[in-house]
């Protein structure tokens, strides 16, 4: 998924150096804390460590639970027969017939369609184009089908977010925008005009599910034990939650008021103390302190809110800090290259590394 923030590009940075630091050995829990798509848990899941992912987002919550939390591929036993009975062609396993028998439904005009699509939303006050009619009635009908399944019971917990996060991943490659959903486009681009296609995700087996969370990562960093605590908090004052809230309101398909022309749900709750300059610092230093980890990882870049200067500061009180860095490309909505002037392609990508003191220094609480 093209996600603000998204680290896909960055996995061999962030492994490469983790790793110096710890591995699933010394170090098996890691906590990712902020944790968006979930590529990043995905990733150190595979290298063996036990992840427990936590984001404030619900459609990062379904992804995550997903791609990190399911240990195992999903059999959609449940539901097998009664497919099977409705389908001349058998495709080898349960997740391919489930996906092949959503992918074929009848579009349904729900709530997508009434209010993200220029059909269900012409001649209202505000008309929206954020998928074509086609997808959005298609993605009503995979997403009831999801829902009438898991409350009679059909699937499991894990078939249920896998279905989801397929959803989700497979309806943001269809949206009109320019990449985030602050805005729509006022033509269909060429992408938004292909068919909606559910996908199979890619599983990594372990030996348990992983934990994986919803909520404000402060109300839970010091809730368990984890040896590695990954930071990976928004750079800047772009808010998740406005600009992704059509896909949280496809996971959650909760009927929500919505406001204006970008047809926005309640989102106050889900506002980032991290998206603004005067808090963050204090936010980051009261997930550093709280933590139990020994290592603590915080991703950022020299464009962010906080300083290198003040990242390196505030962490230096609680153990030793590395800083490694790295020359990345800066992340594009489309409307970006129209309108944003950038001094540069490039931006520095930090991963501030800090092998904490075993007792917590006294008198450093601003
Ligand atoms: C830079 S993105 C993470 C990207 C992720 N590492 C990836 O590669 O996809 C930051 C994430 O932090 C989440 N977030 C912001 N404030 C939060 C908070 N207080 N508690 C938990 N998650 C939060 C956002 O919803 C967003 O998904």
């Amino acid at each position: 998924m093209n996600y603000i923030g998204s680290k896909y590009s960055l996995l061999p940075f962030l492994e490469k150096n983790i790793l110096e630091f710890a591995g699933p050995k010394t170090a098996p829990t890691f906590f990712d804390i902020f944790a968006g798509t979930g590529i990043v848990g995905h990733r150190f899941k595979r290298l063996g460590f036990r992840i427990i992912a936590n984001d404030i987002q619900y459609y990062s919550y379904c992804l995550n639970r997903a791609c990190v939390g399911i240990h195992r591929e999903p059999t959609f036993t449940g539901i097998k027969k009664d497919i099977s009975c409705l389908t001349s062609s058998l495709p080898p396993d349960g997740t391919d017939l489930v996906l092949g028998y959503l992918n074929g439904l009848e579009g349904v005009e729900g709530f997508v369609y009434h209010n993200y699509c220029p059909g269900g939303t012409s001649g209202t006050e505000y008309p929206r184009q954020y998928f074509t009619n086609e997808n959005g009635k298609r993605c009503d009908a995979i997403r009831l089908q999801i829902e009438e399944w898991r409350k009679s019971g059909k699937i499991s917990d894990d078939e249920y977010f896998y279905l989801l996060a397929s959803l989700i991943e497979a309806i943001d490659k269809v949206a009109n925008t320019a990449s985030v959903y602050g805005a729509f486009l006022k033509h269909i681009k060429s992408s938004a005009s292909r068919p909606l296609k559910l996908q199979r995700l890619e599983i990594v087996p372990a030996r348990k599910p992983q934990k994986v969370y919803n909520e404000d990562g402060a109300s839970l960093v010091d809730r368990f034990p984890h040896d590695i605590l990954y930071l990976d908090p928004p750079y800047n004052h772009r808010q998740y939650c406005t600009n992704y809230h059509v896909l949280e309101t496809i996971a959650r398909y909760d009927n929500p008021q919505l406001y204006g022309v970008t047809g926005l749900r309640e989102y106050s709750r889900q506002k980032s103390a991290l998206c603004r300059r005067k808090e963050a610092l204090n936010v980051l230093e009261d997930l550093v302190r709280r933590t139990p980890a020994r290592y603590v990882f915080l991703s950022y870049n020299n464009e962010g809110l906080m300083s290198e200067e003040e990242i390196t500061g505030t962490m230096e009180r609680y153990g030793r800090v590395e800083l490694r860095k790295k020359e990345y490309a800066r992340f594009r909505a489309d409307i970006d290259r129209e309108n944003r002037k950038y001094k540069t392609n490039g931006v520095i990508e930090y991963l501030f590394c800090l092998r904490k003191s075993r007792a917590e220094k006294k008198g450093i609480t601003t």
